[in-house]
């Protein structure tokens, strides 16, 4: 039997919104498990028994476009807690006898919110003054309740930004509390799983390990798995969950590009390979990424060139391994999140991320992405449980292309062995002084420009090294970091002192924006 068979949850309706998977994120961090479900897949099949509250999420549409918001109105039977948000609240009103109109004033970002009668949903919720900043993104909105509600919120430009039905423990909010920017926005969610909808703790990472395991060996079944390693964090990951599930039914492939940090291959080998057991086909091919990439210059080139060979590599790797069926990748929620809608609702499209659907599609290979709902600090909590090092679990992001796009110019091999030095030497730095893990990415890069230096009272004319070191929350934006002048010092002085080839150092003092965190 399925663990999440027989556990109570809270059914999250989705309507497209950005924000469903977030809604999801933070009723887990609360340690309750939750469903996702789109709105057009309502039946009757669902156990409503095992359903302890239902959100009805924001979305693209508007309410008075009837023929697109499909959804089962026999929710309203249920007799179940309902908590509608954004386009939600509207989709409650609308539905119980009120009234939506697009706005007067439409709402978006940061808006006020005053607090003008107490609810359960809003307890602990506001500041002392009464007044709350939350983040809105809405076009419509509620003009006229519906019988039973009464006002808990307003705006100056909004009059019903909280509302509730108390007998029936409906609940309708125009802001979004599942985002970050919203003040205290997470209690409204506590308020509404504990002390509305009575859920109980039922949610851990044990139980998130264990509920992909058996997904992947319920989706796999006898069939071969093949799986890009690259040693980051979301593709270990993937790779010990799929092998814990069906164990040597799984093949990774690991492409040693030539542009890999330095040491990086022997320690994936040493990880996966011998203290994991995992079928690993290491492919040396240094020698062809090199000659491939000799004189490009072009940054866009280069990454199309890494690429191309890259998936050229993979596939004749993976052919020689007969009767697969699956590739695994670990794509995680962000990846997806501006691509495509996860439940197949309605969602605008924003882009097209460059890790999602980048691999074979010749091979007929059918995807198994276990990771696609998960944020990345859930994988790293996910990484622990499946007993991966500290070391994988909290290393920085690393590109796919590599130290290639951390040396603009041309890619010689004297060029990647200075870098691979200079970035283990600045990496090192920051392990012995306790700061990679307040660092949210770091790197050495090497310009292609030589400068005149004096050493040993003897003119020198060599390259320039770059330290970029970033925090950030997700990668979109940054800030440099903000070292110490003995620590810039330090790390200076070895590079210089160590690495020949190398006779000035920079540190890169941008956020993003302007700049992006890699060079190219
Ligand atoms: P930028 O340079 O766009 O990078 O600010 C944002 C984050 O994405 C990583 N990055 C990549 N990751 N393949 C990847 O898997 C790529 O082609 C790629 N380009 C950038 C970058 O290291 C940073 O963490």
């Amino acid at each position: 039997m399925n663990l999440k068979d027989n556990l109570s949850k809270i059914l999250i309706i989705d309507f497209g919104s950005q924000f469903t998977q977030l809604i999801a994120r933070r009723i887990r961090e609360f340690g309750v498990y939750s469903e996702i479900i789109s709105h057009k897949k309502i039946n009757s099949k669902l156990d409503k028994n095992q359903i302890n509250g239902i959100i009805l999420s924001g979305g693209p549409l508007n309410v008075y476009q009837s023929k697109k918001v499909k959804f089962n109105k026999k929710i309203f039977k249920w007799n179940v807690p309902i908590l509608g948000i954004c386009f939600g609240h509207q989709v409650i009103s609308k539905e119980l006898g009120g009234k939506v109109k697009k706005a007067k004033h439409r709402e978006f970002g940061l808006v006020k919110l005053k607090r003008l009668n107490k609810s359960k949903l809003t307890v602990n919720f506001f500041t002392k003054t009464g007044i709350n900043k939350v983040w809105m993104s809405h076009a419509d909105e509620v003009t006229k309740l519906a019988k039973g509600f009464k006002v808990i919120a307003k705006t100056n430009t909004s009059n019903f930004s909280i509302i509730e039905n108390k007998s029936k423990n409906y609940y309708g909010i125009q802001f979004h509390p599942e985002v970050s920017h919203t003040e205290n926005g997470k209690t409204i969610i506590k308020n509404f799983i504990f002390y509305i909808c009575k859920m109980k703790r039922n949610w851990s990472s044990k139980n998130q390990k264990r509920a992909l395991i058996q997904e992947v060996k319920d989706n796999v079944g006898k069939s071969k798995v093949i799986c890009a390693l690259s040693g980051g964090v979301d593709s270990s990951v993937v790779a010990k969950l799929i092998h814990n599930a069906v164990g040597k039914q799984l093949t990774c492939i690991f492409v040693n590009t030539g542009l890999l940090r330095k040491n990086e291959e022997y320690q994936i080998i040493r990880i996966f390979k011998n203290k994991f057991k995992i079928n690993l086909v290491y492919v040396n091919a240094k020698k062809l990424f090199l000659n491939k990439l000799k004189n490009v210059k072009d940054p866009e080139k280069k990454r199309k060139i890494i690429g191309y060979l890259f998936i050229k590599i993979f596939e004749k790797y993976a052919r020689k391994i007969k009767n697969v069926k699956f590739l695994a990748q670990g794509t995680l929620y962000p990846d997806l999140i501006e691509s495509k809608s996860v439940t197949g609702s309605q969602t605008a499209k924003i882009k097209s991320h460059h890790n999602v659907g980048g691999l074979p599609k010749k091979m007929k290979l059918k995807l198994i992405e276990p990771l696609r709902f998960l944020f990345k600090d859930e994988v790293r909590k996910l990484g622990l449980e499946l007993k991966l090092s500290k070391k994988i679990v909290f290393r920085h992001p690393f590109p796919g292309p590599g130290l290639a796009i951390r040396m603009p110019g041309e890619i010689t091999e004297s060029k990647i062995k200075i870098l691979k030095e200079a970035d283990d030497i600045f990496i090192s730095s920051l392990r012995n002084h306790g700061l990679y893990n307040k660092i949210w990415q770091a790197y050495a890069a090497l310009l292609p420009v030589r400068t005149v230096g004096v050493m040993g009272d003897n003119r020198t004319y060599e390259y320039m090294c770059m330290l970029r070191a970033i925090t950030s929350e997700d990668g979109m934006t940054a800030d440099f970091f903000d070292f110490s002048k003995e620590f810039t010092q330090q790390v200076s002085n070895k590079i210089i002192n160590n690495i020949k080839g190398i006779n000035r150092v920079v540190y890169d003092i941008t956020s993003k924006p302007p700049s992006t965190i890699e060079l190219e």
